[in-house]
């Protein structure tokens, strides 16, 4: 039984403190998942890995298999998922660097494969997503964050956007009037993809840069990558946190 699986995104294609014990190739009925689950050991716990973006960060947002990726790691038996993802930040108290465990979602997405229920019709369901995150698993992270006096932001209304370009300054100042805090390209569908399958997911976001029009100039890429890899170190002593508070 995995105790946590990890779905890493931008900047955590490995998590090198894993010590992997096999790595798992999944054939799903919704095809190829992104890369073969990694299984190991951190922190004396059950460890799944799953990079969102491929082993070598090959697939853009709107070319992840989410469906895939989801079922795996539900075929493996994993109950909860922390899933990392570098965002843009709206909010005021987003500036880059910042560590936030968002607890709502919009969906910007389009034209992804993003239910698990169309196939059997017979009976159509419509999962509850009032709450999107799972609260248990957000205020997990953020006690433990207090307790290794790592900060993290306790909320945040993720945006999630198609890209894989980036924003315009006007959808942005669109998305802040919708409530958004935080724009990111790949919360949606994995979210709602988790809650079809019953399993416990929060997101730990970290912000990489400000959105389209927040900062000074255009968004460059030296800049995100600069903000991942230190916010990357963080969310792996969050994780480390996380696991030892788990029973
Ligand atoms: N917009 C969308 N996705 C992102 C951003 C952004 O500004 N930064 C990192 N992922």
């Amino acid at each position: 039984m995995t105790d946590l699986a990890i779905i890493g995104g931008s900047g955590f294609s490995k998590l090198e403190e894993l010590e992997i014990t096999r790595r798992e190739v999944i054939h799903t009925p919704y095809g190829e998942p992104s890369a073969p689950v990694a299984h190991g050991v951190f922190k004396n716990k059950k460890v799944a890995f799953l990079p969102r973006h491929g082993t070598a960060h090959t697939i853009p947002p709107h070319k992840v298999n989410y469906r895939a990726n989801i079922w795996a790691l539900k075929h493996i038996g994993a109950k909860r998922i922390v899933a990392i993802a570098a965002v843009g930040g709206i909010g005021a108290d987003m500036a880059p660097g910042v560590i936030a465990i968002p607890d709502q979602i919009i969906d910007y997405t389009y034209c992804r494969d993003h239910t698990y229920f169309e196939h059997d019709l017979s009976q159509v369901t419509h999962i509850d997503f009032t709450h999107p995150y799972s609260e248990s698993l957000r205020q997990n992270l953020i006690a433990v964050a207090k307790k290794v006096g790592i900060p993290v932001v306790d909320n945040g209304i993720y945006g999630a956007t198609q890209g894989p370009r980036l924003e315009t300054a006007m959808e942005i100042n669109r998305m802040e009037r919708d409530g958004c805090t935080l724009v990111g390209m790949t919360g949606m569908p994995e979210t709602s993809l988790a809650r079809e399958l019953e399993l416990e997911y929060a997101c730990c976001a970290v912000v990489a840069n400000w959105a389209a029009g927040r900062g000074d100039g255009p968004i460059t890429m030296k800049e995100i990558e600069a903000h991942i890899g230190r916010g990357m170190e963080q969310v792996i002593t969050l994780i480390a946190a996380l696991l030892g508070s788990l029973k």
